[in-house]
């Protein structure tokens, strides 16, 4: 009964506080003295500040300083960003008098109200030398030097070159934004020379490294707190320049600052996912055996970074075919730094391979599933390692049989229902399956409660949710009496909320450091007069365990015991502690290829009478190893999925060609899906374990959901439409032969 609460439906601990509105978010955190800040930022793309006039602004009621280059010494860069370029570099506002994009932060106005702040914010000017922006990717000068990535096995070129059947197709996709709920915002407080930050972030680590470096201070001397992160996406992994300002703005000021980022700008300053586009050539024998694949990349960054979206990793990897070769160019634009989004590479990665297959399969007149289990890699065929656990050909199967995939007619426009004609999709999905270092405090007190702490953080996935559980299953003590303590630096270390890791990350360090605490109690139990279980010096004592947080003797029942917390009573003490550090065995994981697979499949309606087009069933089926939370971890999918939607069918930055501004930067012009884009959607987790990335048998669960949602919704589309969609999004005057407003 005690492990029956690991893979169970568990309602998230931190649900209530969240329903009730006490969860406290950044800006929820009262602060005493608190100045507000609000950033200024640029309305053209490029260009060369002249001047700046700041002193209407300066004098206006409440007004406590108008920041800038010129006026503030400039920010260290952070240092990380030099060795990890696939993270972005982020340059620290105010460096120099260049503008490299619209929407830059050229000024920062703090005063006493957000109402002052923003008023005087509206009244700096700035006398700009400006440049004409490159906005489009047609507007970017050719890359320079070799491609950023290049690999290849065999002869990819003269494979094409000579196969039975082959397609050259290019796929673009456009920027799309994280443009999570909650928008980036901090608030920054010095005590001397000590930073507290209050921050809504994906890393509290991370965000104390950071500000610490670009501030000068010891990273010891930066706390970061945050309890609660209304998501991310991808978009909270980095400090991003609001952080910088808040820190920078209060220590000037020497009050703590707030600045938080308006929704117009979540999509110039906060990062987003690049455009891609992507030429496949892929090319197979008569009975559909792969011969060559060729996946080619040219990808816009910004100015002042090295971001690459690793899209051809899943190219080397998901099918077996001797004869591949990958590579990956950046551009430059005028456009805010990328950075990564839910399944960064992988998810465009995906819509471009996964497209390639549906479309070779339509050439080799066979069905897709078939095309892809006749090229099955049995073992990693980009690094010859077996799979750790692999069971996508049972996704495959058994998606196929829950949506009635053989009931399928594949001639486009021929499945009729009503004055609908129906098209049906299916894609791959993969994404990594990684495990970092983490280190966990659980705390046994002797009010009865548990509490276990973490320098992680959940940003609404259910990572307070998973502390609890394992808590409660190695002690029984009940998840209302777990207290879960994330988000705040000073904790002891844990990861970021990156790359669908934290659960196969953390799952160790709690088991451990419970059992380490467990250990302590029941040692308590045996050692310490008034217990119940007392052995004095020269006697034997009793073999005692926990249930359902009793301490009894190994061999009686739980309740003849006692509740635990009166062996802490007895000696007097206020808690046990147990803390563990774990790392994964390097040395054994380099023996496997880690990842988690799916198969996505999709339905959509097209009425061509009045030009609807509706998705009407999706199902995901998930091989991730072994789930700890179902609810939470469907949850996670079903979400993946509605991003896939708007993916396929909503999502794009549209930018002005003459300034660089995302025209539709709003959530009325950049569309999502929202509830009547959604059907009800399934999701099948097949559970195996997978034991050698950790002892519960757990992978992550954050991205691989969007991973093939767009591919088979384009194949969908065609399906009913006949209609290709190799640009995103689907728009509905595609399939009627109109026109496509858009600009790329
Ligand atoms: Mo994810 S893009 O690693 O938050």
């Amino acid at each position: 009964m005690s492990t029956s609460i690991i893979g169970a439906a568990v309602n998230r601990v931190d649900g209530p506080l969240k329903v009730s509105g006490q969860a406290q978010y950044a800006l929820d955190h009262k602060i005493e003295n608190l100045a507000y800040g609000v950033g200024v930022p640029s309305t053209v793309g490029s260009a060369r500040v002249v001047r700046v006039e700041a002193s209407e602004a300066q004098h206006m009621p409440g007004v406590l300083a108008v920041l800038y280059h010129g006026n503030t010494p400039p920010l260290y860069r952070p240092a990380e960003r030099l060795e990890h370029s696939r993270a972005g570099e982020i340059r620290p506002p105010f460096e120099d008098d260049q503008v490299y994009y619209y929407g830059q932060y050229v000024a920062l106005v703090i005063a006493n109200t957000l109402e002052q702040a923003q008023a005087a914010a509206d009244k700096v000017k700035f006398e700009y030398d400006v440049r004409k922006p490159a906005v489009l990717l047609s507007e970017a000068e050719k890359p320079q030097g070799p491609p950023r990535v290049h690999s290849s096995r065999g002869d990819a070129a003269g494979a094409f070159a000579s196969a039975a059947v082959k397609i050259d197709e290019t796929y673009t996709i456009p920027v799309e934004v994280h443009n999570p709920m909650e928008m980036h915002a901090t608030i920054a407080k010095w005590e001397g020379d000590k930073l507290t930050v209050y921050a809504t972030t994906q890393g509290v680590l991370n965000e104390q490294k950071v500000l610490a470096e670009v501030m000068g201070v010891p990273q010891e001397d930066v706390q970061v707190i945050s309890p609660f992160c209304g998501s991310g996406f991808g978009g909270k992994l980095f400090p991003w320049p609001q952080s910088m300002l808040a820190a920078l703005g209060a220590k000037h000021v020497k009050r703590p600052v707030q600045v938080q980022v308006p929704r117009s700008l979540m999509f110039t300053t906060v990062g987003h996912r690049p455009l891609t586009q992507q030429r496949m050539r892929f090319a197979a024998a008569a009975d559909g055996t792969l011969v060559s694949m060729q996946h080619d990349v040219v990808q816009p960054t910004s100015m002042v970074d090295e971001y690459v979206e690793w899209c051809t990793g899943v190219t080397t990897t998901l099918y077996d075919c001797p004869n591949v070769e990958v590579s990956q160019s950046l551009v430059r634009l005028n456009v805010g730094t990328p950075t990564p989004m839910r399944g960064p590479g992988a998810v465009p990665g995906l819509f471009a391979l996964e497209s390639a297959m549906n479309e070779l399969a339509e050439k080799l007149e066979m069905d897709p599933i078939a095309l892809r289990l006749k090229n099955y890699a049995e073992t990693d065929p980009g690094s010859h390692l077996p799979w750790s656990s692999k069971h996508l050909r049972e996704c495959y199967q058994r998606g196929a049989e829950q949506f009635g995939w053989a009931k399928r007619n594949p001639k486009v426009g021929s499945m009729r229902q009503g004055d609908e004609i129906l098209g049906w999709g299916m894609a791959s999905a993969m994404w990594d399956a990684g495990r970092g270092g983490a280190t966990v405090r659980v705390r046994l007190n002797a009010d009865g409660t548990a509490r276990a702490s973490c320098a992680t953080q959940d940003i609404g996935t259910g990572t307070y949710t998973i502390f609890a559980q394992v808590v409660s299953e190695k002690t029984g003590i009940v998840l209302d009496k777990v207290q879960v303590v994330l988000g705040d630096s000073t904790l002891p270390p844990g990861p970021t909320s990156g790359g669908s890791t934290v659960t196969a990350t953390v799952l160790p360090a709690i088991a451990q450091a419970t059992d380490q605490a467990v250990q302590r109690l029941l040692q308590a139990a045996v050692m310490t007069p008034g217990s119940p279980f007392f052995a004095p010096n020269g006697t034997q004592a009793p073999k005692v365990a926990i249930t359902n947080g009793w301490v009894h003797e190994t061999d009686k029942p739980w309740n003849s015991g006692v509740p635990f917390d009166e062996i802490l009573i007895a000696r007097r003490l206020a808690a046990l502690d147990g803390e563990a550090k774990t790392e994964p065995d390097r040395a054994a994981q380099g023996h496997y290829s880690f990842r988690s697979f799916g198969a996505q499949f999709m339905e959509i309606a097209w009425d061509p009478g009045i030009a609807r087009l509706r998705v009407t069933r999706a199902l995901t089926v998930i091989d991730a190893g072994k789930i700890i939370n179902r609810k939470a971890g469907t949850n996670q999918v079903l979400g993946a999925v509605v991003m896939g939607i708007g993916m396929a069918m909503f999502e794009e930055a549209i930018y002005d060609p003459r300034t660089g501004k995302p025209i539709n930067n709003n959530f009325a012009d950049y569309l999502v899906a929202t509830n009547a884009d959604v059907p009800k959607l399934e999701c099948v987790f097949l559970e195996y374990p997978d034991y050698h990335l950790n002892e519960y048998g757990a992978r992550g669960i954050g991205e691989i959901g969007l991973a093939g949602v767009a591919p088979a919704l384009a194949m969908a589309i065609y399906h009913a439409t006949g209609v290709r969609v190799r640009t995103l999004p689907f728009r509905v005057e595609d399939a009627i032969g109109g026109e496509r407003a858009t600009i790329v």
